[in-house]
């Protein structure tokens, strides 16, 4: 089997930055690591001693670039990425306004197959090697998300996104057809290769309680899927839930008691909770996805990041593109970063790279496979170069330590600081190289 061995700083995590002090759960190496074998890592280590174990090893030396595990995105709409950044419009008329127009057109193979392409690619441009997408109503347009992922060897997660009432009659499907079509796509899906399939009803207001009811039985019988949705993302929203549900506790109990709370739940934006739905998420180990750029672009509000880590939530973070305003999940810790500023909090810059590779990683019940620098993880990774615009490098220049050599990547970075990828320990140039017409 082929050994790689890549050099350069290293950083990878034993612990949540969040929960413990990240002084402690940082391995950083300033001259450090990382052997690739097949398409796993098989080590990391210290440069030096890494070489003189592993002689024959293929060397790619980054020099004082910076090695990470690959980013992980744990909630997004690959059919948005057409109508990213549309101006004007809060949650509700910014669907109805942008989303659904350009969601319609799905049903076309060819057209969701284009789109599902570009929009991985641009996450790979961006240092993202793992998606986690909401696709259309449309089966075809799971089978292009899916497929264009296969083609890039991504893990990815998706699901065909399900609604029967509260949009266009060209975007509804029923109960019965949501529950058939998700199961026909999950027995396709999920499991093959590097795919998992996510039961994914869109949010409450667009779903009958006949559809939750559907696919709340949908996940029992199939309980290795994740299930995404959006919660409690804006007030108009939460509002407008209350009327459409009157005898539910909250939000969260629009799902709950349509059997759509699990471990393996993953709620999109969940900004507006209230005390029972966090000590519900917490109980049952399900996921919150923090999606900044998202929360201030469509005016949602602060999410609270280290409140919800203290009541110990799973939490990951995401684009959420289109609504989100950035495929980079370096823009998204800036966003991160600013959110918390707002709330008086500073998050640390190994506590935002955490979250966009382990933190997510682990929300998507994918710890120790992706999203880790790690013995025995995939080789997804993503290689920073942290002088990349002249900006950048007049500040890193005169950094002390590493934070201070990235954070201004973290805040300033696109993607010129992706200097290099690797999927499942191809480097992803030689592969797409190799792959391009003659
Ligand atoms: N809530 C329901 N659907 C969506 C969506 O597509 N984007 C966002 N941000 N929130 C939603
Ligand atoms: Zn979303």
């Amino acid at each position: 089997m082929t050994k790689q061995l890549l050099l350069g700083q290293t950083l990878g995590f034993s612990g949540n930055p969040l929960t413990s002090d990240w002084a402690d759960v940082v391995e950083f190496d300033s001259a450090g690591g990382v052997l690739i074998e097949g398409d796993r890592i098989s080590a990391v280590g210290h440069a030096g001693a890494l070489r003189v174990a592993h002689p024959e090893a293929k060397v790619t030396d980054y020099g004082d670039a910076l090695i990470s595990a690959g980013f992980v995105d744990a909630h997004m709409h690959y059919p948005q990425t057409g109508i990213i950044a549309s101006w004007g419009k809060q949650l509700i008329d910014w669907l109805n306004t942008y989303t659904f127009p350009e969601e319609a057109r799905f049903g076309d193979e060819t057209y969701a197959a284009e789109v599902a392409g570009r929009t991985l690619d641009l996450a790979l441009s961006y240092g993202t090697t793992t998606l986690t997408s909401f696709c259309t109503i449309h089966p075809e347009s799971v089978d292009a998300f899916f497929a264009a992922a296969a083609d890039r060897n991504m893990e990815v997660v998706a699901g065909k996104t399900c609604m029967d009432r509260n949009a266009p009659d060209d975007l509804r499907d029923t109960a019965q057809s949501a529950y058939d079509d998700s199961k026909a796509l999950l027995q396709k899906w999920h499991g093959a290769g590097r795919a998992h399939y996510a039961i994914t009803p869109r949010f409450s207001p667009t779903s009958t309680p006949e559809q939750l009811t559907a696919l709340g039985a949908l996940w029992a019988e199939h309980s290795t899927c994740l299930m995404q949705t959006h919660l409690s993302e804006q007030l108009p929203e939460i509002a407008w839930v209350k009327e459409l549900f009157p005898d539910a506790r909250d939000y969260l109990d629009t799902y709950e008691r349509f059997g759509l709370l699990g471990a393996k739940g993953l709620y999109g934006h969940a900004i507006h909770l209230e005390d029972r739905e966090i000590a519900r998420l917490a109980e049952v180990g399900a996921a919150v996805l923090h999606c900044p750029t998202s929360n201030t672009f469509i005016g949602s509000g602060l999410f609270d990041l280290t409140g919800l880590a203290r009541a110990d939530l799973n939490i990951g973070l995401a684009t959420d593109t289109g609504g989100g305003s950035s495929f980079s999940m370096l823009r998204t810790m800036a966003a991160a970063y600013e959110i918390g500023q707002l709330r008086g909090i500073a998050l640390h810059p190994s506590q935002l790279m955490w979250l966009a590779t382990e933190g997510s990683a682990q929300a998507l019940h994918l710890r120790g496979e992706i999203g880790a620098l790690r013995p025995g993880a995939m080789a997804d990774i993503t290689v920073l170069d942290l002088s990349s615009t002249s900006a950048i490098a007049q500040r890193s220049r005169k950094a002390d330590d590493i934070w201070d050599a990235l954070f201004p990547t973290i805040m300033m970075g696109d993607d010129r600081a992706i200097r290099d990828i690797w999927i499942a320990g191809e480097r992803w140039r030689d592969r797409s190289a190799s792959k391009a017409p003659q």
